[in-house]
C-alpha cells in the first residue's frame, strides 16, 4: 500500500459521479481542502452532467479531472468499462497516497476497483448499507459490497450499517461510525439559505401557483422500478391527483426511462408540476414547503427524518432502515393501491400524520465529515 511520507501533506483523490455522491461529498472536500495535511484532488467521472454540476456549483468545487462519461441512456456495461479506465488513468497521473469514494454508485464501485488494481488504500464514505438483496437497490448493493470488500477505512453512518459490516468479516478497527455527511450538506445548504434567501427562491410561482394546496413532493429513479414499477408509481400519482385539496411537486430524474413513462402518464394533469431537477438549495426549499415526500430515493429517506417530515419510501425493502426505526419513513412498496391508500391516511387522519411528523436525526450530527477527515489523520499518523 502507497503511504504519504511524514513531511508532506498526504494526497487524497476524492472521486464521485452523481448528484448524491456530489452533495455527500462535498463537505468531506471542504474540511479536506481547510486542512493543511491533505492536498485533495477532486476527480469527477461526469456519470451524471447536469445533475451533478448543479451540486458542484453551489459548493464551489472546481474538479481537478472531469472524465464527462455520461451518454444518454447508458448501460451499465458501457457506463462501468469507461468508468474503469478512465479512473485508472486518472489515478496513474495524480498517484495519489489514497482514494476516497462514497456510497454505491458505478463511480464509487469503479473508483475503488481501479484504487484495488493500483494497491492505493480506499476511504469509504457510506459504508455498510446494506438491504440483503442484490436485486433491489440494483445494481447498489453489489456496487457497495464490493467497495466494502476493498475498502482500508469505512466510514459507516450508522451503528446499523457497522454492525452489517462486522458481520461480513471486515475487522471491527476498519469500521468508525461517523454519522452520514447528507446532514453536513443539509445543514451548509440550509445556512447558505438563511444568508440569501434567493438561492431558493426559484419556487415562488409554484407557491402562488398551489397556494392553499397540500403539498406533494416525488421524486423517482430507481433502474429496478423501470417498467412495471413506474408505471404503477405514475398511476398512483394520478389517482393522488384526483383530490383537490392536494398538488404534487415532481422535478422528474432526466433518465429517459422515467421520463417516459411520466410524460405518458402525467401531462396535463393541473395539480402534478412535472419539473427539472431542482438544484440542492431549491431541493431543500421543496423538503420544507411538502406535507409528505413520496420518493425511492436513499438521499431523500435521510433528509426527511432530519425536517421532520413524513416519507413515504417506494421500495421493497430499504438499507436504511433507521428512518422506518424512528417512525418518520415508512416503506410502501411500488404498488399503485398501497401508495394511495397510505397517502391518503397522511392526508385525512392527523395523528397518523403527526405520529411521523417528528424530527429525528438517527443519521448524524452534521459532524460527519470533521469525524472522517480525522479519522484519516490519525491513520496517517499510525502509519509514520
Ligand atoms: C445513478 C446511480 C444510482 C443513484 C442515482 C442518483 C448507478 C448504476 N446508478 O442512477 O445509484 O441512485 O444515479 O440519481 O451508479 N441523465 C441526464 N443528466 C444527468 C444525469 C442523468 O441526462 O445529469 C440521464 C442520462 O440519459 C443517463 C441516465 O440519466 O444515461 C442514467 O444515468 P445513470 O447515472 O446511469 O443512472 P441513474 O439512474 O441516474
Ligand atoms: N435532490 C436534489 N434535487 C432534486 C432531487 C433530489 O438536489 O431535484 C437531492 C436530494 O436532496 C438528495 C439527493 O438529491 O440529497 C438524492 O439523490 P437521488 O435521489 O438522485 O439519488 P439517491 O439518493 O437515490 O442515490
Amino acid at each position: 500500500m502507497s503511504k504519504a511520507p511524514s513531511n508532506v501533506s498526504t494526497r487524497i483523490l476524492v472521486v464521485f459521479g452523481t448528484r448524491p455522491e456530489a452533495i455527500k461529498l462535498f463537505p468531506v472536500v471542504h474540511a479536506l481542502k481547510a486542512d493543511p495535511r491533505f492536498e485533495c484532488v477532486v476527480c469527477v467521472s461526469g456519470q451524471h452532467r447536469d445533475m451533478l454540476d448543479q451540486v458542484i456549483d453551489i459548493a464551489g468545487i472546481v474538479p481537478d479531472f472531469d472524465l464527462d462519461v455520461m451518454q444518454p441512456d447508458q448501460t451499465l456495461d458501457a457506463l462501468t468499462a469507461n468508468l474503469l479506465t478512465g479512473l485508472g488513468r486518472v489515478m496513474d497521473e495524480v498517484r495519489p497516497h489514497r482514494v476516497m469514494v462514497q456510497g454505491d454508485t458505478a463511480t464509487a464501485m469503479t473508483g475503488a476497483l481501479a484504487a484495488y488494481y493500483r494497491k492505493l488504500p480506499v476511504d469509504h464514505v457510506e459504508a455498510g448499507l446494506r438491504s440483503g438483496n442484490i436485486y433491489h437497490p440494483w445494481p447498489e448493493e453489489v456496487n457497495r459490497k464490493v467497495i466494502g470488500g476493498i475498502a482500508d477505512l469505512h466510514f459507516a453512518p450508522t451503528e446499523t450499517s457497522a454492525r452489517a459490516l462486522r458481520q461480513e468479516n471486515v475487522d471491527p478497527a476498519r469500521v468508525h461510525v461517523t454519522g452520514n455527511t447528507v446532514i453536513d450538506a443539509l445543514q451548509w445548504v440550509t445556512k447558505r439559505i438563511e444568508a440569501s434567501p434567493e438561492l431558493a427562491s426559484g419556487l415562488a410561482d409554484l407557491e402562488t401557483r398551489f397556494a392553499g394546496k397540500r403539498i406533494v413532493g416525488v421524486t423517482s429513479h430507481r433502474r429496478e422500478n423501470f417498467g412495471g414499477g413506474l408505471e404503477a408509481i405514475a398511476d398512483a400519482i394520478r389517482r393522488i391527483a384526483a383530490r383537490d385539496d392536494v398538488a404534487l411537486i415532481f422535478p422528474v430524474h432526466p433518465n429517459p426511462n422515467v421520463r417516459r413513462v411520466m410524460d405518458d402518464a402525467l401531462a396535463g394533469l393541473g395539480n402534478v408540476a412535472m419539473i427539472e431537477p431542482l438544484d440542492y438549495p431549491h431541493f431543500a426549499r421543496l423538503l420544507a414547503l411538502c406535507e409528505v415526500m413520496l420518493t425511492d430515493s436513499g438521499g431523500v429517506q435521510e433528509e426527511a427524518p432530519a425536517l421532520g417530515k413524513p416519507v413515504l419510501v417506494m421500495r421493497e425493502t430499504t438499507e436504511r432502515p433507521e428512518g422506518v426505526g424512528v417512525g418518520t419513513a415508512k416503506l410502501v412498496g411500488t404498488c399503485a393501491e398501497t401508495i394511495v391508500t397510505e397517502i391518503s391516511t397522511l392526508l385525512d387522519d392527523k395523528a397518523a400524520y403527526e405520529a411521523m411528523a417528528r424530527a429525528h436525526n438517527p443519521f448524524g450530527d452534521g459532524h460527519a465529515s470533521e469525524r472522517i477527515v480525522e479519522l484519516i489523520a490519525n491513520e496517517i499518523g499510525n502509519q509514520t
